[in-house]
């Protein structure tokens, strides 16, 4: 069924495991994704970003809300497994608005960017109108930024757990992201992959409500391996190892962002298809390959984060 991002974060709180938050643009990682829950048996969180609903409504927020409801709901209300769908890194008031009214799960507010009181102005509205219709709302403290990049200001930019928990008592906001040193993107770390577990540990402590890892891909070796066998240059990319992830499940994370896996896997599998099939041109055929590829990805990550028999 289609559920609230809630109800699926706190079971996955009470219980100590996470939940893969996977980006979606189109059908084809949407099937993928659904055919990797169905067959671990795992509750699956689908999310789109500003620019995902911007690109699929041709610019229209609302219009390309609607579409994925339509499509996510229109999937979920067929499954036994419970998923939802969140509005990823929303700024934009005309993006949320449109999420909210189209029918998503959950929100997120980032307004990770702005000072601390602003932040917690600009999340309280969001979770005032978000919570009077029964969307649940995610929010962000601390900027997305690698620890080795910010060696000298590294407490400015990371969560500060005082913060955290002042932040979510003044909010009710439901989940909250606390940057501990990832980033977006295929190139996450310079050198060695390093979180800080410490902070993370406070922020739980402090707060006790679900936990999200942003920026939570791996940058999984045989999809890099792939993927340039077949002409992709993805030199120097380097994501977050599976045992740190595993980590921060163990420490409280219990909604893990996935966006950069997928693409890869699809990318790989589609330059693996089209190099071995240079008379394909039907797109029902030349995706299969990229599709198998993020089923396989998301269905390793259900089973790492510990979410896979729990729908
Ligand atoms: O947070 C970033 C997500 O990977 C979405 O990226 O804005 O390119 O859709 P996007
Ligand atoms: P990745 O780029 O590591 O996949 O992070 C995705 C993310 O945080 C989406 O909000
Ligand atoms: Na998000
Ligand atoms: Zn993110």
């Amino acid at each position: 069924p289609y559920v609230n991002t809630k109800e699926i974060l706190e079971k996955a709180n009470k219980e100590y495991y996470a939940v893969a938050a996977l980006n979606i643009n189109n059908l084809e990682f949407l099937q993928a994704i659904l055919e990797a829950g169905i067959e671990k048996k795992s509750p699956l969180i689908i999310e789109t970003s500003e620019g995902a609903i911007k690109y699929a409504g041709t610019g229209d927020p609302l219009r390309g809300a609607k579409f994925f409801v339509d499509m996510v709901k229109g999937f979920a209300d067929t499954l036994d497994i419970p998923v939802s769908l969140h509005l990823d890194h929303g700024k934009d008031f005309k993006y949320i608005v449109s999420a909210i009214k189209a029918g998503y799960s959950s929100v997120m507010i980032d307004a990770s960017d702005k000072p601390f009181e602003e932040n917690v102005k600009i999340t309280k509205e969001i979770v005032k109108i978000a919570h009077s219709v029964g969307v649940s709302v995610e929010a962000e403290l601390g900027k997305l930024a690698g620890i080795e990049d910010n060696v000298s200001s590294a407490e400015s930019v990371l969560v500060n757990p005082d913060e955290a928990k002042k932040f979510v008592e003044e909010t009710q906001v439901d989940f909250l992201a606390p940057a501990i040193g990832t980033s977006h993107g295929a190139f996450k770390f310079k050198g060695e992959a390093k979180l800080d577990y410490d902070r993370l540990k406070q922020v739980k402590e402090l707060t006790g409500i679900p936990l999200v890892l942003h920026g939570a891909s791996s940058v999984v070796e045989e999809i890099v391996e792939i993927a340039e066998k077949y002409g992709a240059d993805f030199g120097g990319s380097k994501g977050v190892p599976s045992e740190i992830l595993k980590e921060t499940v163990q420490l409280g994370i219990n909604k893990v962002n996935t966006d950069t896996d997928l693409r890869m896997a699809f990318v790989a599998g589609l330059r693996e298809y089209l190099h071995n099939n240079p008379k394909e041109f039907d797109p029902r055929n030349y995706m299969k390959k990229g599709k198998e590829y993020v089923k396989k990805v998301v269905a390793d990550r259900l089973e790492l984060l510990g979410s896979a028999g729990k729908a």
